[in-house]
């Protein structure tokens, strides 16, 4: 008998063992909530926040087998059990040959633009990142856009929009030379263009390039298993091998990496930095004694390295991505549904809305993206990021920059909520979107002078 009528859905391949209570606001709490947190939603309080899609990172929810593995925690201040339990799970599934643990990606990213940037350098790399960029600038060095023009564009359905455009990257190395550049900066999965992947033809076209020219590949691999999950479901003659294969096989086309283990890696706080490169390896494991710790724990305890070390096992497993993935794909075909418009294809870690579609009344100036994350809010607690023109933030000579992606960010936890939430983000951002013509802008009245979206106010036009 034929059941082609029955319908087969797949399920998260967990069960839930313990649970957080939520608290439920009013919209009055919430309008006043927001008010005073200068309309950012970086300055909520999270017990006035219903489901908190501010970020991926660190608000994973942990397996029992990394809290269990916490109690393994080797908490010796140098040579911890647990220190190598976590080089060796790195040096087996991603293959770089030295580590350094820190206590977030950003101080891996801080300890290595020190070491190989000079003043003067160019950076090329595929989309910025908000602490990366800031890292290569303090530490001298310019960053330089080279993702391919679809990254940019909220609706181009290219397969892999975190391509590098290897006609930008001659460009570039053409008018700096080589010297010049001390590294590419690739980003897998690329967070500010909406959760997009890289190819690995185009990973694999880069490492031929830059061999030829001895440039280095550094690796910001923070979310490199959700890459990998759409390297299999994308790229010709991957859909036979698992994620833990293509993870490694992008690993051995760079030479470096850093890490935000609070992403991809399930854990709460953690990060490293890895590379193949003995010289560099020895200069990370004096300077991290200076801002992180000792080198074999590199600001985290025992038990987070521990946790870490599951973490990236449990992060390769094919049925793992396909349900984190999946819930994302979920939420973003209801919202299509409900015609926001939102990024397409449907990114990894969460729904990129396009604000400049949704409030098309709003100048960037009056920070579309910024406004959409506080309605959202208002409209029924839930919590969303700005990534346009405030997370873009000021050029070293003072000037805005002027995003061509104005996108408020719903990302997702891992393994924190279910369908049922998903169906209410979706109708509260429908519901928001049927009055979006009565949305007024906001006006920026208090400006920070790194990373403004964590600090800035605003105030209702
Ligand atoms: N690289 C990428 C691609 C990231 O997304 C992040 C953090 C970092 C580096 C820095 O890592 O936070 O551990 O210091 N992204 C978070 C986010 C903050 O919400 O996207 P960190």
């Amino acid at each position: 008998m034929k059941n082609s009528l029955v319908k087969r859905s797949w399920a998260e391949p967990y069960k839930i063992k313990m649970v957080e209570l939520l608290k439920m606001t009013t919209k009055a709490q919430r309008i006043k909530a927001i008010k005073e947190a200068g309309y950012n939603t970086f300055l909520l309080k999270s017990e006035d926040v219903y489901i908190d899609l501010l970020t991926d990172s660190g608000t994973n929810a942990m397996s029992d087998v990394q809290w269990s593995a916490m109690m393994l925690g080797d908490e010796a201040y140098a040579g911890s059990k647990s220190y190598y339990k976590l080089e060796g799970t790195i040096q087996k599934y991603y293959g770089y040959k030295y580590v350094i643990p820190t206590h977030q990606g950003r101080a891996a990213e801080n300890i290595l633009s020190k070491i190989l940037i000079k003043k003067g350098d160019v950076i090329p790399g595929n989309m910025y990142f908000t602490t990366t960029r800031l890292h290569q600038e303090l530490a001298g060095g310019t960053f330089t856009d080279i993702i391919i023009d679809e990254a940019h564009d909220p609706t181009s359905e290219h397969p892999f929009k975190g391509n590098v455009d290897m006609a930008k990257l001659e460009k570039v190395v053409k008018k700096y030379g080589a010297k010049k550049i001390p590294y590419i900066s690739i980003a897998t999965n690329v967070n500010m263009a909406g959760g997009q992947p890289v190819s690995m033809a185009n990973l694999k076209e880069l490492r031929a390039y830059t061999k030829k020219l001895g440039i280095r590949v550094i690796h910001d691999m923070t979310r490199v298993a959700e890459n990998a999950f759409f390297i299999q479901q994308r790229e010709k003659g991957y859909d036979k091998k698992s994620i833990a294969q293509i993870v490694k096989e992008i690993c051995s086309l760079t030479d470096g990496a850093t890490m935000s283990a609070k992403k991809d890696a399930l854990v709460n706080i953690g990060g490293f930095m890895a590379t193949n490169e003995w010289d560099v390896f020895e200069e990370a494991r004096n300077m991290v004694v200076v801002y992180e710790g000792l080198h074999t724990y590199g600001g985290l305890a025992g038990r987070d390295m521990e946790a870490i070390a599951v973490g990236i096992v449990e992060s390769l497993d094919d049925n793992h991505q396909h349900a984190r993935i999946g819930q994302v794909e979920y939420l973003g075909n209801k919202m299509m549904e409900y015609n926001v418009p939102i990024v397409l294809p449907i990114g990894g870690h969460g729904i990129f809305v396009d604000a400049k579609k949704f409030l098309p009344h709003l100048t960037q100036d009056q920070f579309p993206a910024q406004t959409l994350a506080a309605e959202m809010y208002i409209d029924s607690g839930v919590r969303t990021m700005e990534r346009g023109i405030v997370s873009a933030g000021r050029k070293p000579n003072g000037d805005n920059y002027y995003p061509k992606l104005e996108l408020v960010r719903f990302t997702m936890p891992r393994r924190v909520y279910t369908q049922a939430h998903m169906d209410v983000i979706a109708e509260s951002a429908a519901a928001v979107y049927d009055r979006r013509k009565s949305i007024k802008g906001l006006k920026m009245i208090y400006e920070p002078k790194y990373l403004r979206f964590f600090q800035a106010k605003f105030e209702k036009l």
